[in-house]
């Protein structure tokens, strides 16, 4: 702390709420990352380290660079042969492999990635990458380390030493059969509605819920894709929902998400197909891999292909979505689980229709089941 700083206390007049702030939407080219691609390429790198370039939206501030307020997103190369060292972090990541064969190896577990597939890496698991194939290996990778770096609490580590992480898991699942602590502590209700006060001992050995690292490769979800872009026949004109799969992982339960933090989803638009506009707490950010088509946001128009990554929807921003006249694929990841976490996340699905609190009030619903029907 700077000792030549001082405390103060502010009036709440003179802090007055202030509305959503959007950092605007943008439109990074594939032209641009394929630059930055060839820029990584080229530089020389110690041993073991890295080629990680971040995509950084000129809003951003420091702490804590990102393409949305609590979104990182980063380009990461491999060449041919080159391993990196192990890390750990206390961010979450999902990574998405853009180019080439590569090995995401976390505690334990190693799989194999190539062009589309999804994986992520666990919150302090130790992670590295190698790339044994003959040509560079290209994927994007977003992480909550934005958000974890305004908090002041981002741990990264590298080459740490720490015990095999799925031995972690077994002694977490073995004390969870134990006789707990909390199971002497106190433990009363309060009232008639739930409220309850609970022992010291129920604040440090919280229910677990194992969190493993999972891989979603293109050949088993793309063939789930053709379903989801067929439903409301042409142009999806018969569908209120939008034409995508989530990739779940369990250890979000409810919440949704690929991580703790981020779901990502795969989308497969049927040529000419226009989303209707809506709005939604959680940032979006879109990475088109097939195809091509058109973003109106805040009332701004934005056109975008195969190869390039949208800031598509700052969070609460009106948006909507098109596709062109041959469809499109895009990988979206958003930060909506960790909304839901906060009991923040609100969504308005139509702009005729109500707005509600995800998770804690009944949510939207679409006509899918006239959509199957009608095909
Ligand atoms: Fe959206």
């Amino acid at each position: 702390m700077n000792d030549s700083k001082e405390l103060f206390f502010v009036d709440s007049q003179a802090m007055p709420p202030r509305p959503p702030e959007f950092w605007p939407a943008l439109v990074v080219t594939g032209e641009q990352i394929e630059g930055e691609i060839a820029r990584l390429s080229g530089k020389p790198i110690a041993e073991g380290d890295i080629r990680r370039a971040y995509v950084v939206h000129p809003d951003a501030v420091e702490p804590g660079l990102g393409l949305a307020p609590g979104i990182d997103v980063s380009v990461n190369v491999l060449l041919p042969g080159e391993s990196t060292r192990p890390f750990r972090e206390s961010a979450s990541s999902v990574a998405f492999c853009i180019r080439g064969q590569g090995t995401c190896r976390v505690d334990a577990r190693t799989m194999d990635f190539t062009t589309n597939d999804v994986w992520n890496v666990p919150s302090m698991g130790v992670f590295s990458y190698r790339n044994a194939s003959t040509e560079p290996v290209v994927f994007l990778s977003y992480s909550n380390a934005p958000v974890l770096k305004k908090l002041g609490v981002h741990v990264f580590e590298t080459a740490p030493e720490a015990p095999p992480r799925m031995q972690v898991v077994a002694d977490a699942e073995h004390k969870e059969k134990m006789q707990r602590a909390k199971a002497s502590a106190t433990n009363a209700a309060i009232g008639s509605d739930g409220a309850r006060v609970l022992g010291y001992e129920y604040l440090i050995d919280i229910d677990v819920v194992t969190s493993r690292p999972l891989a979603w490769p293109w050949k088993e979800v793309s063939q789930h894709l053709d379903a989801v872009e067929h439903l409301g026949g042409a142009a999806g004109k018969g569908y209120q929902g939008r034409h995508l799969v989530a990739l779940y992982n369990p250890a979000t339960e409810r919440r949704m998400g690929t991580t703790p933090a981020f779901f990502a989803s795969i989308a497969q638009f049927p040529p000419n197909r226009v989303d209707a506009p809506h709005r939604h707490s959680s940032a979006a950010i879109n990475y088109i891999f097939a195809g091509d088509g058109r973003s109106t946001v805040e009332g701004r128009k934005f056109t975008w292909k195969a190869g390039d990554l949208m800031l598509s929807a700052p969070g609460w921003a009106v948006h909507n979505h098109a596709a062109g006249e041959h469809g499109c694929n895009i990988l979206t990841v958003q930060d909506h689980p960790l909304q839901i976490a906060m009991e923040s996340l609100i969504w308005q699905e139509t702009l005729k229709g109500a707005i509600f609190k995800m998770g804690a009030e009944a949510g939207a619903q679409t006509n899918i089941a006239d959509s199957i029907a009608a095909e």
